[in-house]
């Protein structure tokens, strides 16, 4: 899951080409590299690490050159060094990929056996070397392509660049995206429209097994079996694609603190306020009322808001629910009774498991309802429904504003469903919408506390291990909690249901392990409580985050104790991301973490 670029340009294309990886480095951050030709020859310049480190490189020893490709690496295969950044070059071209060659070790003996050398660790070196044997046996260009693309397995996505051919770049797409743009005499090849949008609007979205021989006056593409095809160009809206940090120190925080507005701004894309009912922005193939099972499939933090879901499809709407890890739900093959509903959710809309998990479902005739950020994705795309939610750019890796987005859309759902099978009243669906309602402002309660919190978060960068337990809706919260603290400072942390505690985990707890206690005062919150005097008799560090009842009922010590403001227990989950947010992040800037690219992770994990 890396980011590439290719241009076909008519000055010195490199700085444009490092511009499009700024915007990719959502995608993996690595390693990064330019090749371009000068007077027909590859020259390419590449660097460990960050963006940052190329650029000073180039700006050393720039490149010219009028055509180019670029990468921004997020490392499968080989370690993150210099000698594996992309792009891999030979004498005859230079390829830059995205994805993974799941057959590269065969490919690789079968070359080695003619006595071809290998430099670096990656499955991508296996790819220049084939194209190259195949035009050093006298195949132009465009034919050693069409030869080698059938003998890669796995998803992926490349980008070629010839010596000698000034006029000629030639992309492909398997399993993973790739953008084509359109120039005034220019053309553009991208992992997404983003990394294109500072140079057209005019974009091609290539199919699976599509690849494209790109010209200055335009493009050939051609289908898995080397037919020409057209693909439809759509205009796309650039506006507010790139972000900045305002006057935040870290986009994390930015986003953190977005979430009043942006969560207001997808509610009122899905609730009609005045009326106090549930409005869907789009009408459903379906109806809930006929629906015996839902499956929900997602990864990550976007898994973790459909684990939120599934409590309130279920008590809300009465619809069993099945919820699996995408990267477990594509391979278990689950027997999918075809006319029933699958949810997928994504920040990204290109997370390669959930993406795959929704082409199965697809497969098997089932309803598909995808709830992601990036309107112009491939899940988007290929989902009957689209259910946006309108966190606007993310860029911090960490999810937080597309976390609780995902949750206002979700709960929207939920509701609608309970009332089309007749669970909710129109008292009920009033009642659910006037806590909606009240949902930015108590976020915006909710993020007082950072002072509190940011005090306290020095406290927790001093522990090895982290304990987060919660109940109900407060479960999924605790194991995003943990995931958030160990994505961005790296401390080991670990969610579980309250009630499992005394299975096993409560063996971890003494003096030095601080738990993180979600107990919002709602029905369960009496069995939280007997929980946290289980930890507490065993000398536990409790941090409990609760409301104004909470706070008063549970007669216990805390290390700390953070009010949220009172909530509809409903809704209470989406008010209480915020402090677990805000913990992980001031407990991971002060220990110097870097918090938007933390390491080894990327925005948009595309292989799988
Ligand atoms: O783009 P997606 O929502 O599909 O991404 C899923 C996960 O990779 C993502 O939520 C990941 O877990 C985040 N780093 C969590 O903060």
């Amino acid at each position: 899951m890396c980011g590439i670029v290719g241009i076909i340009g008519k000055t010195s294309v490199a700085p444009q080409i490092v511009e499009a990886l700024r915007r990719l480095e959502y995608r993996g951050y690595d390693s990064a590299g330019v090749a371009t030709l000068e007077n027909g020859h590859l020259d390419r310049r590449r660097a460990e690490g960050k963006l940052r480190n190329l650029e000073t490189k180039l700006s050393q020893a720039p490149l010219s050159g009028a055509i180019g490709i670029g990468h921004t690496r997020w490392a499968t295969h080989g370690k993150p060094n210099e000698t594996n950044a992309h792009p891999h070059a030979t004498e005859k071209l230079a390829v830059v990929h995205n994805g993974i060659i799941e057959n590269f070790r065969e490919l690789k003996t079968g070359l080695e056996a003619k006595g071809i050398k290998f430099e670096t660790e990656t499955d991508t070196e296996v790819v220049a070397q084939l194209v190259t044997y195949e035009m050093r046996q006298g195949r132009p260009p465009i034919e050693a392509i069409a030869v080698t693309l059938p003998r890669l397995r796995g998803a992926f996505a490349l980008g070629f660049l010839f010596s000698g051919e000034d006029d000629l770049l030639i992309g492909a797409r398997h399993g993973a995206p790739l953008a084509l743009g359109f120039g005034d005499g220019e053309m553009y090849l991208g992992s997404d429209a983003l990394a294109l949008a500072p140079f057209t609007d005019d974009i091609t979205y290539l199919e699976d097994g599509d690849w494209a021989i790109l010209h200055r006056t335009g493009v050939d593409i051609r289908d898995e079996s080397g037919q020409s095809v057209r693909r439809p160009r759509h205009k796309i809206v650039t506006g507010s694609f790139m972000a900045d940090k305002g006057n935040h120190r870290h986009f994390m925080a930015k986003e953190i603190h977005e979430q009043p507005e942006v969560v207001g701004r997808t509610l009122a894309h899905y609730v009609d306020f005045s009326a106090g009912r549930v409005a869907l922005p789009f009408d459903l193939p379906f109806d809930f009322k006929d629906l015996k099972r839902l499956s929900i499939s997602a990864c990550g933090t976007a898994y973790l808001a459909g684990l939120i879901s599934k409590y309130w499809f279920e008590r809300l709407a009465r619809i069993p629910v099945e919820i699996d890890v995408a990267s477990e739900f594509r391979y278990r093959e689950a027997p999918l009774e075809p006319g029933s509903l699958a949810l997928f959710v994504s920040q990204s809309g290109e997370t390669a498991d959930t993406l795959a998990s929704l082409r199965y479902a697809t497969s098997e005739q089932q309803h598909t309802v995808s709830v992601v950020n990036v309107p112009t994705s491939t899940m988007a795309r290929e989902s009957a429904v689209v259910a946006s939610t309108l966190a606007g750019v993310e860029v911090g890796v960490a999810s937080t504003k597309a976390f609780t987005c995902q949750l206002a859309v979700l709960l929207s759902l939920a509701i609608a469903a309970g009332r089309a099978r007749g669970t909710l009243s129109a008292e009920d669906e009033k009642e659910l919408v006037d806590a909606l309602i009240g949902v930015p402002g108590l976020m915006s309660e909710a993020i007082k506390r950072e002072h509190q919190i940011e005090v306290l978060a020095r406290e927790l960068s001093k522990a090895k291990d982290v304990l987060y337990l919660g109940r109900g809706t407060s479960y999924p919260l605790a194991l995003e909690g943990a995931l958030k603290l160990k994505e961005i400072s790296y401390i080991h942390a670990e969610g579980y249901a309250a009630g499992e505690l005394k299975h096993g985990p409560i063996a971890l707890i003494d003096e030095t392990m601080p738990v993180i206690v979600i107990a919002p005062h709602d029905a369960v919150f009496e069995k939280t409580v007997s929980n946290m005097q289980e930890v507490a008799a065993r000398g536990g560090r409790i941090i409990l985050i609760t409301d104004e009842k909470g706070a008063l009922d549970t007669g216990l010590d805390t290390m700390a104790t953070i009010v949220m403001p009172a909530a509809h227990p409903i809704v209470a989950p989406i008010v209480h991301s915020i402090p677990i947010q805000l913990l992980a992040y001031h407990t991971a800037v002060f220990m110097g973490k870097d918090v938007d690219q933390p390491r080894n992770l990327a925005k948009s994990v595309t292989v799988e």
